[in-house]
């Protein structure tokens, strides 16, 4: 199966390059005073995302973390409280850093965004402009002609194959999500295919890519 996403979006795969994209030398002048919300849903990948926050905290950047449900049914908000030093926002409808509506001012201080790992479930939800939990709702107050939102897909290939997901994955890149993934390899599931989310190393190399347009 091709990686759909990278050929649509045409915005990251080719263009790694030898940089070490964990080192803090490297991401603290690209990151550095930057404002990022990071979705956390819930795929089992999102013990690569402990290492994603971990790197942009490290790197001075302002790392606002937003969980489903469903992703903290693998992690818990406390450890993303403590990677990034910042509340959790877990609830539509709790206001943990502002009494304006906590989506708004969040999507407007924002420099970029990337949901990670990005479920079928939300990728659907995205496309069908659903703002029904914290992660979505957040992600639909970002206007994304000024600001990147970046899709680390992540799903066993066998939903990565489903008609609804590849048709989901063409509409994502035309209204304007950067797709980062999803990458060949040794799945959760104990097979292999297409679908693991790309490592730390190439979603914070797209961010910063993304960033800089
Ligand atoms: C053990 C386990 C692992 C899962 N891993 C994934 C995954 O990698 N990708 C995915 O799309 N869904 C995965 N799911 C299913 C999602 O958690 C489920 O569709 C959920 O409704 C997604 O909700 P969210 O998108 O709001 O976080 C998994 C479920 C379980 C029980």
């Amino acid at each position: 199966m091709t990686n759909l996403s990278n050929q649509d979006s045409g915005s990251f795969s080719e263009h790694h390059d030898a940089l070490d994209w964990l080192d803090p030398a490297v991401l603290r002048p690209r990151f550095e005073g930057k404002s990022i919300f990071v979705g956390i849903t819930g795929g089992i990948a999102v013990y690569k995302v402990c290492t994603i926050v971990s790197r942009l905290a490290q790197a001075g950047a302002r790392v606002s973390v937003g969980m489903t449900p469903s992703a903290r049914e693998f992690v818990t908000p406390t450890t993303f409280q403590a990677l990034s030093g910042n509340p959790v926002y877990t609830d539509s409808w709790e206001h943990i850093e502002s009494n304006d509506p906590q989506h708004i001012a969040l999507a407007d201080r924002c420099d970029g965004a990337i949901v990670a790992p990005c479920t079928m479930n939300t990728l659907a939800n995205l496309v069908h402009g659903r703002a029904d939990d914290v992660v979505s709702l957040i992600l639909a107050a970002i206007d994304r002609q000024r600001t990147p939102v970046l899709l680390a897909l992540a799903m066993n290939e066998a939903m990565w194959n489903q008609p609804s997901t590849q048709r989901n994955v063409r509409q994502a890149a035309k209204d304007g999500f950067v797709l980062v993934g999803p990458d060949d390899g040794w799945q959760a599931c104990r097979h292999c295919g297409t679908g693991r989310m790309s490592e730390p190393e190439a979603c914070i190399e797209a961010l910063a890519d993304a960033l800089r347009r």
